[in-house]
């Protein structure tokens, strides 16, 4: 099924190397509209949350340091099929394995610290707009 919206950070690693406008702009230029965008810095307790599905996995206390280390941005994405389209935008986790152009292959640096998030289904593109945003917050 064609889905419309999806959510993603500009994570700490390419806040912190210059890269939001460049990324918002690949963004845009592949037809997503922003339809929510917040400039914040999660919480050691709230990137935990956020990445629970991941809690046990070796690389979990790494990832939720990361993720608190520093600002991100995130936003709320319209466009058909934006799930899959945007996961495709931003190439595969680990940055030596993303197809060249992706936003990872450009201004990723490790499979760890890899500059984007991406939802990777329709739910959970719902329940992680809802984690970042309030309804008043989103503009269609
Ligand atoms: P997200 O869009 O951030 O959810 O990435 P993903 O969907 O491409 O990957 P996944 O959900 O499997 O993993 C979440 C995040 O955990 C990744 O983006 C990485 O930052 C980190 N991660 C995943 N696998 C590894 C790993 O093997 N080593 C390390 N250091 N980090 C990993
Ligand atoms: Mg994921």
């Amino acid at each position: 099924m064609a889905t419309n919206r999806t959510f993603t950070m500009i994570k700490p690693d390419a806040v912190k190397n210059g890269h939001i406008g460049a990324i918002l702009q690949q963004i845009n230029e592949a037809g997503f509209r922003i339809v929510a965008l917040k400039y914040t810095k999660l919480s050691t307790e709230k990137a935990g949350e956020f990445y629970d599905v991941h809690r046990g996995r070796p690389f979990y206390d790494d990832l939720v340091s990361f993720m608190s280390s520093g600002p991100i941005v995130a936003a709320v994405l319209e466009k058909d099929n934006a799930v899959a389209d945007f996961r495709t935008l931003i190439g595969a986790t680990n940055p030596a394995e993303a197809a060249a152009g992706t936003i990872r292959a450009k201004y990723a640096t490790s499979i760890g610290e890899n500059a984007v998030h991406g939802s990777d289904s329709d739910e959970n593109a719902a329940i992680e707009s809802n984690f970042h945003f309030a309804g008043t917050e989103v503009f269609a």
